[in-house]
């Protein structure tokens, strides 16, 4: 019974940490520091956190501050954008933002491409396989090349890559697009676990690539979305290219002060001027609704009775360890935990905070900084897969931002050279 009054009013180090955003490593030192002083578990010795204390941490990160940040830039000419993997357009929306002209966006799922046709007539959407294209009638009409390529191991045994050992990869093909059109820059989107997919050799050779055909990376950096006025904690890795010819110098968008929270996403506020729109959303079946019931705003499985806890986790409950997003209810004045391609999944649960049931399908585009007029083609669940799938836009806008001031830079030195 101690055990479970003990944990129940505690988190575990690792749950500490996923809520904060810091490393186990950090409160192990905050803890020996005294800057966060930890409780023990009294059986095994672990480290805990008293659930309050977190939640002060918590609170004055997402109080509002003066914005000291603006990253806005305006272009000195039209620049244009090929796309591809472009989904129902998240990253298109945002770089359009930032003012920039989508040439082309090739996508595969016939949805998605009905998503990006039924909201810019406009856009030249090529649909199919990424394979079948050729971009060379591109090279010299685009001065950017964007793609988030799905990530897939290639063999790699520690020598330099090229192309053509990634054949058969969306890798690949991304690389090939790029080669075929030698644009000024080149930007990669994934996933954080990039960095680690194949113990960060699928990265090296995906580096050693883009080296061969003309390009030299940016230092890789993994940009948090809550940082770039998007409620929600999503990280994703960004591979920036620059043509070798080039000596300009791109800078990542710096991060702005004020994290905005899932009251801000669904209700009027800073980021919509009015509040979420009705629709359509998937349902809980019965017996995870009544599960669900019983947590509270920002609560997962370790709220429920012990009891409950022992049968919705299965083994999962011996095994310790955070799975903060299990039976998982956003708070308002939190951002919202990462968007999954389906809004009711057992691992990344993320219900919402009145009622008993998943985000709909405006409510995930709100989340994902979509514009409410953005029209999702297909079924109620090939909705919320775009949308899962999507860059944020206004994280897209501010990667937008940091190519205009790139090509700003380029195009100044070329017409006044030192
Ligand atoms: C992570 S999503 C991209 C999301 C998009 N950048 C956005 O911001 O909305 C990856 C996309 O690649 C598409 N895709 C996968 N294989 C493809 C292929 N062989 N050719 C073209 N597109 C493909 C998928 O259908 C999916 O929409």
């Amino acid at each position: 019974m101690l055990y479970s009054m003990v944990i129940k009013d505690c988190y575990s180090l690792s749950e500490a940490a996923e809520l904060l955003g810091k490393s186990k490593e950090t409160l192990r030192r905050w803890d020996k520091e005294g800057k966060l002083p930890a409780l023990r578990e009294p059986i095994s010795e672990y480290r805990i956190y008293k659930k309050q204390d977190i939640n002060n941490l918590i609170k004055p990160l997402f109080d509002n501050l003066e914005e000291i940040v603006d990253n806005s830039e305006k272009p000195l000419k039209e620049y244009k954008v090929l796309e591809l993997f472009a989904g129902a357009g998240g990253l298109a929306i945002g770089l359009e933002k930032a003012g920039i002209k989508c040439a082309a966006l090739n996508e595969i799922d016939k949805w998605a491409c009905q998503t990006l046709r039924e909201n810019r007539p406009h856009w030249n959407v090529l649909e199919g396989d990424i394979k079948s294209f050729n971009f060379e009638k591109f090279n010299g009409e685009v001065d950017i090349v964007t793609g988030g390529f799905p990530c897939q191991a290639f063999s790699y045994a520690g020598k330099k890559l090229g192309l053509e050992d990634a054949r058969g990869t969306l890798f690949y093909e991304f690389a090939r697009a790029v080669k075929e059109v030698n644009p000024p820059i080149c930007i990669g989107e994934n996933v954080k676990g990039l960095l680690s997919h194949e113990k960060g050799e699928t990265l090296k050779g995906m580096l050693s690539i883009l080296d061969e055909i003309g390009y030299k990376v940016v230092p890789v950096q993994v940009l948090k979305a809550i940082n770039y006025k998007v409620p929600q904690k999503r990280e994703r890795l960004i591979l920036v290219g620059i043509r070798k010819d080039i000596d300009i110098k791109y800078e990542y968008p710096k991060p702005y002060q004020n994290i905005y929270n899932l009251s801000d996403a669904l209700k009027k506020g800073p980021l919509y001027d009015s509040n979420v729109p009705k629709s359509e959303g998937s349902k809980y079946p019965q017996h995870k609704k009544e599960i669900l019931d019983l947590i509270p705003p920002k609560g997962y499985w370790r709220d429920l009775p012990i009891d409950l806890q022992k049968e919705y986790m299965g083994k999962s409950f011996y095994l310790g360890g955070g799975k903060t997003g299990m039976a998982r209810r956003i708070g308002w004045d939190e951002p919202s935990l990462t968007l999954t391609c389906s809004p009711a999944q057992k691992q990344t649960e993320r219900c919402h905070p009145d009622e008993t049931r998943p985000f709909t399908v405006r409510e995930y585009a709100r989340i994902q900084t979509f514009p409410d007029e953005w029209k999702f083609m297909g079924s109620v669940s090939q909705q919320y897969k775009q949308i899962g799938n999507a860059v944020p836009c206004n994280l897209g806008r501010e990667i937008g931002y940091s190519i205009v001031k790139f090509l700003n830079d380029y195009y100044s030195s070329l017409s006044n050279p030192k």
